[in-house]
């Protein structure tokens, strides 16, 4: 029977990802800092497949799209430009009573921290704090030499607009895309890797006719539900649409949805679409004196797109397949050396496993370890597979269904004469002898 254990889901995650090396804090030889967190070699393989499973989908298969690398510091008169330097900031109170520093817009933290003081409350006034990270150009802290670390990917794909139509010949409506790191001082941090300090973004900005917006906004909403469902594999039943309330749009959009995501301490923001209308080619145009308008070839007509603007935190996207993923099962009964009473199977879309395959020769006499491991090397040429002689056969099966890995190919004593492996397949558990010499063929059809 399999049963998805809500309670204490997230510390199971954090734990499962500690101990198996997917993330885990950052600096911690140095008793760590607050909520950095560093990705292992299975979180980093995780990460890149999110990431480049995100960059086939809504760049490399598409006619309309093209891609950009842009710097973390660009010229701070972008950021005012851009009106981050003013605008880009959140209500914070700070408790009377210990001093600490919350986000006056987020009630259920408030009421969280007010427990500590036995249901004390006693706030400050809210004040506006700016959330963009400053740093220094040169040698010499002083306010000519302010810079600031990028807090969002899109102003490139602004500032570099005009460029990136010259060189690429593009027509409307076309995007520019983008996947790097981003930077914010937030307030607080928390919930794993659900808010941090420094964090991945895959963002495009699609610039369209004016009066196009609501058409390709509906486009965009769908493109992305389908992806968060179809290829990340979330289930829909945690997934819903929020529509921001005017009041509460970030000061470039006329319109923003969420995407939210039931995490185990409630719903919260997994991606977003925001339509930012022409506010940001504008207010550039308008402080550099650049020409940023695009004229139809067509009409002859000039004029300044309107941009709708895809957005995802991959951090976040990361940790809700993560949760969505994580099972428990109880002892499967039949395979030899179940060892656990429940047994954890991380359950992720094959394409983003970190593991593909694994290959385990039944036992460590050398007539089984050496053609293993020769198979071994040769799916690795394919695949990020690893090769385990340790542990019985149940244990190593156990350790891979934790990491998510959805193929194991035993080579036991048969294999020796009649050239076949068993190939197990996570999910089902079922398993199937395959010719060697088929095997490639036989996992590529699998893991596409
Ligand atoms: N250019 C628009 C933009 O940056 P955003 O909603 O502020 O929009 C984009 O951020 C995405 O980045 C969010 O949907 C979320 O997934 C992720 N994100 C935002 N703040 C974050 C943080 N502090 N830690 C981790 N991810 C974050």
């Amino acid at each position: 029977m399999t049963t998805k254990i809500e309670n204490n889901l997230l510390d199971k995650v954090v734990s499962l990802a500690k101990r198996r090396g997917f993330i885990f804090p950052g600096s911690e030889i140095y008793g760590g800092l607050a909520n950095s967190w560093d990705f292992g070699h299975l979180g980093n393989e995780l990460f890149n497949n999110i990431a480049s499973l995100w960059w086939k989908k809504f760049v490399q298969e598409r006619d309309d799209m093209v891609g950009l690398r842009g710097p973390i510091i660009m010229s701070p008169k972008v950021w005012e430009a851009s009106g981050h330097v003013q605008g880009f900031s959140d209500p914070l109170v700070e408790c009377k009573i210990c001093h600490e520093r919350f986000r006056a817009d987020k009630e259920e933290e408030l009421k969280a921290h007010a427990k500590t003081h036995k249901g004390k409350e006693e706030w400050t006034e809210p004040k506006n704090f700016n959330l963009l990270f400053k740093t220094y150009i040169g040698t010499v802290e002083d306010a000519k030499a302010v810079a600031y670390l990028r807090g969002e990917l899109a102003q490139t794909m602004f500032t570099d607009f005009k460029t990136i139509l010259e060189t690429t010949r593009k027509k409307l409506p076309f995007g520019i895309a983008q996947i790097g790191k981003a930077f914010r001082n937030e307030i607080t941090t928390g919930n794993f890797i659900f808010r941090t300090k420094e964090f991945t973004i895959a963002e495009l900005e699609y610039f369209i006719k004016p009066g196009d917006e609501d058409r390709y906004f509906n486009e965009w909403a769908d493109f992305m539900e389908n992806f968060l469902v179809k290829e990340i594999g979330l289930k829909q039943e945690n997934l819903r649409r929020y529509e921001h309330p005017k009041e509460s749009l970030a000061h470039y959009s006329k319109g923003t949805i969420d995407f939210e995501y039931k995490f185990p301490w409630g719903w919260g923001e997994l991606w977003g679409l925001a339509s930012r209308t022409d506010f940001d080619l504008k207010n550039h145009e308008k402080a550099s004196g650049a020409n940023l308008k695009y004229k139809d070839s067509e009409t002859g007509e000039e004029f300044l797109p309107f941009v709708v603007e895809p957005t995802g935190g991959l951090e976040r996207l990361l940790l809700a397949a993560l949760l969505d993923a994580y099972t428990e099962t109880e002892a499967r009964s039949g395979e030899k050396d179940a060892v656990h009473e429940t047994e954890v199977t991380l359950r992720l879309a094959k394409s983003l496993a970190p593991i593909k395959v694994a290959v385990l020769p039944l036992s460590r006499k050398e007539e089984l370890t050496k053609p293993a491991y020769e198979i071994y090397r040769n799916l690795q040429k394919h695949w990020m597979v690893q090769y385990d002689e340790t542990a019985s056969i149940g244990k190593r099966y156990r350790r891979q269904d934790e990491i998510g890995t959805p193929y194991s190919v035993t080579f036991d004593f048969d294999s020796v004469t009649d050239q076949k492996v068993t190939v197990r397949d996570r999910d089902t558990m079922e398993q199937e002898r395959v010719v060697i010499a088929d095997l490639q063929n036989y996992l590529e059809k699998r893991l596409k």
